[in-house]
């Protein structure tokens, strides 16, 4: 499929002059000001050779915020004694490091020692949205990158078999709200999972039933078919919606029709609260994006580190 351009119509810009410590729009005016522009080209490049390089870039981000904040945690290597969240088994299917390394090593001689890994992986997912149609807004900056990275921290992300007050509990930890937890589940629209991350919803599912009833019959049945008991290729799975390069609200119309990948997407429906907002995002893909927006730049601002890496994948 082919990245969608995105609607100037739909260019959604917020700007922000200061958000957080001590983020601002105007961070690297000075010191950097093509900043913007390296990271932007880098991620369109690595797009148009690899369409699934959105939706690993944004995984990336929300994964580097729930844990120790938005530090580039999720950047550093393992090393040979010591395993980093990179390497704990909900970051194993994250890809794409390469399109940040490569955004780092155009920053870095254009501007060197000045812009944190975690301020490019934050602004390449925003354009990752944008490339795939979805709306566009300021990136508040200044972050800085972290020294610690442990793969047993990488359980502190939600997992996709939580209900809905696990996933508020997990989200309330970090500020974050009933309201951003709908609008941010809301990054399902790009992407894919593998078989494993929603086999517990097509086989046996509890004591009662094989096959998870909030699932569309239909659905589960197509499901079943991509991933066999038996012999499923490694790299077998679904993609997130029935349109997983365009950046769009089809993620809260399949969750109105049962037809979405995790416990955690269909936990979405379990409360009035976020029902409304599911039901207000898939009637309006307007409100979606606003929604979005807000809770991005909320979730791209929690707090991280004290330095400005020279590598991405490695302290200084
Ligand atoms: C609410 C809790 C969440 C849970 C439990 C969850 C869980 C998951 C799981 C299990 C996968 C599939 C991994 C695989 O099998 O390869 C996935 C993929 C993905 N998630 Fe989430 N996620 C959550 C929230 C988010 C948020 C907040 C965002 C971004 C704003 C996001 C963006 C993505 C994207 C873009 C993919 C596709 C990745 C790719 O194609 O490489 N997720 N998520």
């Amino acid at each position: 499929m082919a990245v969608m351009v995105p609607f100037l119509s739909f260019i959604l810009i917020f700007s922000l002059v200061s958000v957080g410590n001590s983020l601002s729009s105007n961070y690297y005016e000075k010191t950097c000001p093509h900043l913007e522009s390296i990271v932007a080209q880098a991620v369109k490049k690595a797009t148009a050779s690899d369409n699934t390089a959105p939706a690993a870039l944004l995984r990336m981000h929300f994964h580097d915020c729930f844990v120790r904040g938005c530090d580039a945690s999720v950047l550093l290597n393992s090393k040979v004694k010591h395993k980093a969240e990179k390497d704990g088994p909900p970051n194993i299917s994250l890809h794409a490091f390469y399109v940040i390394d490569n955004a780092k090593r155009e920053v870095e001689d254009s501007c060197p020692g000045v812009v944190s890994c975690a301020d490019i992986l934050a602004l390449a997912a925003r354009d990752a949205v944008f490339l795939s149609g979805g709306p566009y807004w300021d990136v508040p900056k200044g972050r800085k990158d972290g020294r610690v990275s442990k793969a047993s921290e990488s359980f502190q992300l939600p997992a996709q078999t939580f209900n809905i007050s696990q996933l508020q509990k997990n989200f309330a930890q970090r500020g974050l709200s009933l309201e951003d937890l709908v609008a941010l589940s809301g990054g399902h629209t790009l992407g894919f999972s593998h078989c494993s991350s929603f086999r517990n919803r097509i086989q046996n599912f509890d004591a009662k039933h094989d096959v998870d009833p909030s699932l569309n019959p239909s659905f589960a049945a197509k499901l079943k078919s991509i991933c066999p008991v038996k012999n499923t290729p490694k790299n077998a799975g679904s993609t997130m919606d029935t349109s997983a390069t365009t950046f769009d609200n089809t993620y809260y119309k399949l969750i109105l029709q049962g037809k979405v990948l995790f416990s955690s997407d269909q936990a979405l429906l379990t409360t009035p609260e976020t029902k409304n907002l599911v039901s207000k995002f898939a009637a309006s893909e307007g409100a979606f994006y606003r929604a979005f927006v807000k809770s991005m730049i909320k979730m791209s601002s929690l707090n991280g580190g004290q330095e400005v890496r020279r590598d991405c994948r490695a302290v200084n």
